[in-house]
């Protein structure tokens, strides 16, 4: 898909790869982009751009979700960027069903409400921005790998689904990137600019799957070799 003229939705657009993502496809030439955020005033620090339109939108909010697709019945690629995460895997379930509720049911809602707005607008595209750690479980924040794989999952599903609209289903698949939920992780990080520009040009070209950092390339390419080995090694973290 070129990003060229597109009308695009962006959830989480005040956070660290949401605000690139906006900057990046208003540099490409899209139409529209409406950015998204649960506190409207958080998007004050996005770019002055007449090509902009904030939206509040809760991504577990079903009034919110219904109201922004009442707003933007044109868009044509929506960016499930939205979620969070916390530590921990076996203890309190506190963390683990936020973690559910936003990046397995949330984008869900999105992606139910949006498909026909996409199958009347000529097909276009879904891009979910899932994790390289939805592939393989890291212990210490193991409830919010299980909330990516499943995620990966309804990736895989809702492209099948759509195939018949003509929707493209993209999954996004980061490693470690230096924004608001990586604080305090201390190791390499991509920067979220790249990330979003390896994000345009992976859709652009058609991609299904797109590991857009040298963590997520090499993750991907383990286990591909050795399944096994990757998640020996993952289980040590
Ligand atoms: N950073 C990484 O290393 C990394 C790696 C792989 C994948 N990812 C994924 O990339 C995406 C963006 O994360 P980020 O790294 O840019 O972190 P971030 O800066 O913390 O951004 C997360 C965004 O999600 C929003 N959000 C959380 N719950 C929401 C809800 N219920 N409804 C709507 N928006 C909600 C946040 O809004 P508030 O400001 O209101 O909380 C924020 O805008 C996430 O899906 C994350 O899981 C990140």
């Amino acid at each position: 898909m070129n990003i060229k003229d597109q009308i695009i939705l962006v959830t989480g657009a005040n956070g660290g790869i949401g605000k690139a993502l906006v900057a990046a496809f208003l540099a490409a030439g899209a139409a529209r982009v409406y950015a998204c955020a649960r506190d409207i005033t958080s998007l004050d620090a996005l770019p002055a751009n007449d090509r902009i339109s904030k939206l509040k939108l809760d991504i577990c909010n079903t009034a919110n979700i219904e109201k922004a697709a009442m707003v933007a019945r044109d868009v044509t690629l929506l960016v499930n960027n939205a979620g969070t995460g916390g530590c921990g895997l076996l203890g309190s379930q506190q963390n683990a069903r936020r973690e559910m509720e936003v990046n397995y049911f949330g984008t869900h809602a999105m992606c139910t409400t949006f498909a026909p707005i996409l199958g009347i607008n000529g097909g276009g595209c879904i891009v979910n921005i899932i994790s390289v750690i939805g592939l393989v479980n890291m212990p210490s924040i193991g409830t919010y790998c299980a909330s990516k794989a499943a995620l990966h999952s309804l990736t895989q599903g809702v492209r099948a689904a759509l195939s018949g609209q003509k929707t493209a289903v993209v999954g996004v698949y980061p490693g470690p990137v230096d924004t608001r939920m990586t604080e305090g992780l201390a190791m390499a990080k991509a920067s979220p600019e790249s990330v979003a520009e390896e994000i345009l040009t992976g859709v652009t070209a058609g991609h299904e799957e797109i590991y857009p950092d040298s963590f997520a390339k090499k993750i991907h390419e383990e286990l591909l070799a050795n399944p096994k080995e990757v998640e020996r090694e993952m289980g040590k973290y």
